[in-house]
């Protein structure tokens, strides 16, 4: 059985390190993990940052959604991937209605901080309110704009987002917004390629895509997506990496070299 032990001598990554590869134009990769096995393998092979994604609603519990996601799933998961984390950053998502309140915000992101041993918190949305409210408390944020899969029931689908011109506006002016407020980090979900380059040169923080094209800073998939092993159908965006791999860490390694070569996503992938 795999030991993993709390002395190791490797220093974990920090948001100065992910902000410094952005200056240097280090393509940043990061993937979803909810578990210690996973976390050591995706952290063996070099990925910079792991995000315990409340996507493990659809593919660990296997609902529709994200939206029954619970708190105590979030700090379960987060703290198994952090038990076996080096090198990696981990970033912890706020589930569904766990932030309606800069208050609620802050009670459980600290949650995923103490309890999870989360470096940084995701949430959805132009929360303004609720970054600047943790940046205030010490806890980092990353946003999220795009596709936002916890609003799926006002979206009706999960589609590309931004590709009307009023859209893409107000995408690019939260974004802006999301920084001003202090989120160290930006995911794009499912937007045009040519929005998330605009977006990435624009703002100083990382920008991580996914289904966003090529000019991010950095790209993120859902593990069990890139490895084919998802309950639902793989997106367009993603891509099977088992595909010519001897095994799931040659993938996630051969993953990782396809990020920071700039050979993944092609434009097959993008919108
Ligand atoms: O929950 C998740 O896995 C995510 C990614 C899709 C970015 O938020």
């Amino acid at each position: 059985m795999t030991q993993y032990s709390s002395l190791s001598t490797v220093k974990p990554l920090s948001i100065n390190d992910l902000s410094a590869m952005k200056r240097r134009g280090e393509k940043i990769s990061c993937l979803t993990a909810y578990d210690a096995s996973f976390s050591m393998l995706i952290d063996s092979a070099g990925i910079d940052m792991m995000l315990v994604g409340d996507s493990l609603g659809m593919v660990i519990q296997g609902h529709d959604t994200t939206l029954p996601v619970k708190m105590d799933d979030m700090v379960y998961h987060t703290r198994c991937v952090s038990n076996a984390r080096r090198r990696a950053f981990v970033i912890a998502d706020l589930p569904f209605m766990s932030y309606a309140t800069p208050l609620m915000a802050a009670e459980n992101a600290a949650r995923l901080m103490q309890a999870g041993g989360a470096q940084m918190v995701k949430l959805e949305g132009a929360r303004t309110d609720c970054v600047a409210f943790l940046v205030d408390q010490g806890i980092p944020v990353c946003g999220h704009l795009g596709l936002l899969p916890q609003s799926i029931n006002q979206l009706g689908s999960y589609k590309v987002q931004g590709k009307e011109r009023v859209e893409a506006e107000k995408i690019l002016a939260d974004a802006h917004k999301l920084e001003q407020a202090g989120a160290g980090l930006l995911v794009l979900e499912c937007v045009p390629a040519k929005l998330a380059g605009d977006i990435s040169a624009q703002l100083s923080i990382p920008v991580i895509g996914i289904g966003a094209g090529i000019d991010c800073d950095g790209q993120v998939l859902v593990l069990y997506d890139m490895l084919n092993i998802g309950v639902g159908k793989r997106p367009r965006f993603s891509r099977d990496f088992m595909q010519g791999a001897a095994g799931i860490g040659q993938a996630i390694a051969a993953y990782h070299e396809a990020v920071k070569q700039l050979q993944f996503p092609t434009p097959e992938h993008s919108f």
